[in-house]
């Protein structure tokens, strides 16, 4: 066994630690944390020391057992080793922060090796934290209690968006002739942000998009809502409210900062005839013209009480036509069609 493999228990936790452990096991029984290490010495330890502070340890030994278990049942916390037979946890890192659906679970790695270079390598893969072997169990405890703590908050917060979009398909549900709306939106706005070459954060920004940006018709009422087009000026005064209210409710959600611009713009026209501020071309962000673009050729795809749903072909008509009117980035409308077109020979 190496310097690298050593766990040491050198000292008993102080009372005031004890006291905090046994609060933390109470208020986070159910914290789940993946231990994964190809010693089975400390895979033994790590699971003795962290069940003796009530949280649920799971251990393999390997990275491809770890995928499985993180599929199956996503942990709360990963301890990785970095240096490993086949994956290593660099590579196993890189791979769970770069997928969406496991990004936000904190991974601290492991590593006998304190060598800077190595330290920016686990940073650069994305790890939250890291601990050296030897490990000594003041400092796992520490590193495991905060991180959980962080895990805690990002989870609150994704209980928060998720309850925005739970209420944006409220809204939806409202109307029975927008069903799957925000859905496809959502899709087809991501889509057209890859194919044109946006970052990640922007199209996590259009994908809530497709969900919030109509979140503020949750104070229109119904006989308004459902009344299409035909507005009298009071109902329209009322109608065009909604950006600004959907802007209201999400803006305190910090994670939601990208999206407020889709919510507050997505009425714009370049030709300045748009709401709620009037914007023309070049003073509205990007975002928002590219969830316009899907949003209106959804909108002219779908039947509504008060219009049929037009073809593929015709709708591309329109949306030329209107686009050179000024009312849609007629740019953004010839990439969305081709990239439709993209789609179709792909399929
Ligand atoms: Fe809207």
């Amino acid at each position: 066994m190496d310097s690298r493999d050593r766990v040491v228990i050198c000292c008993s936790p102080a009372d005031s630690d004890l006291e905090m452990g046994q609060l933390l096991s109470t208020r986070r029984r159910s914290a789940r944390i993946l231990v994964v290490d190809d010693n089975p010495d400390v895979v033994l330890l790590m699971r003795e020391l962290l069940a003796s502070r009530g949280y649920e340890a799971v251990a393999v030994g390997h990275a491809d057992e770890a995928d499985a278990e993180i599929r199956k049942r996503p942990p709360d916390l990963i301890l990785l080793d970095v240096v490993m037979p086949g994956k290593s946890g660099y590579e196993l890192c890189r791979e769970i922060k770069e997928n969406p659906a496991t990004r936000l679970i904190p991974v601290v790695l492991i590593t006998g090796l304190s060598d800077r270079e190595d330290k920016l390598k686990g940073i650069e893969a994305g790890a939250d934290d890291f601990l050296n072997k030897p490990i000594f169990p003041e400092e796992l405890f520490a590193r495991v209690k905060s991180l959980l703590k962080l895990k805690e908050f990002t989870d609150e917060l994704e209980t928060a968006e998720s309850v925005l979009c739970t209420l944006g398909l409220s809204v939806e549900a409202r109307d029975p002739y927008t069903e799957g709306h925000c859905e496809r939106l959502s899709r087809y706005a991501s889509d057209l942000g890859r194919h044109l070459r946006l970052d990640e954060a922007s199209l996590v920004a259009l994908r809530r998009g497709g969900y919030l940006h109509d979140l503020g018709k949750i104070a229109v009422p119904d006989e308004i809502l459902k009344k299409g087009t035909d507005l009298t000026p009071d109902e329209w005064i009322i109608m065009k409210q909604h950006p600004i209210t959907g802007e209201t409710i999400c803006k305190p959600l910090k994670s939601l900062r990208l999206v407020l611009p889709i919510i507050r713009s997505h009425h714009e026209h370049p030709n300045g005839s748009g709401y709620p501020d009037g914007l023309r071309k070049g003073e509205i962000p990007l975002l928002p013209r590219v969830l316009q673009v899907v949003d209106v050729y959804d909108a002219l795809r779908t039947a509504r009480p008060y219009k049929p749903a037009l073809g593929h072909e015709m709708a591309v008509a329109v949306m030329r036509d209107e686009g050179r009117a000024g009312l849609w980035d007629a740019d953004l409308v010839d990439e969305f069609f081709t990239m439709l077109e993209q789609q179709r020979e792909v399929a």
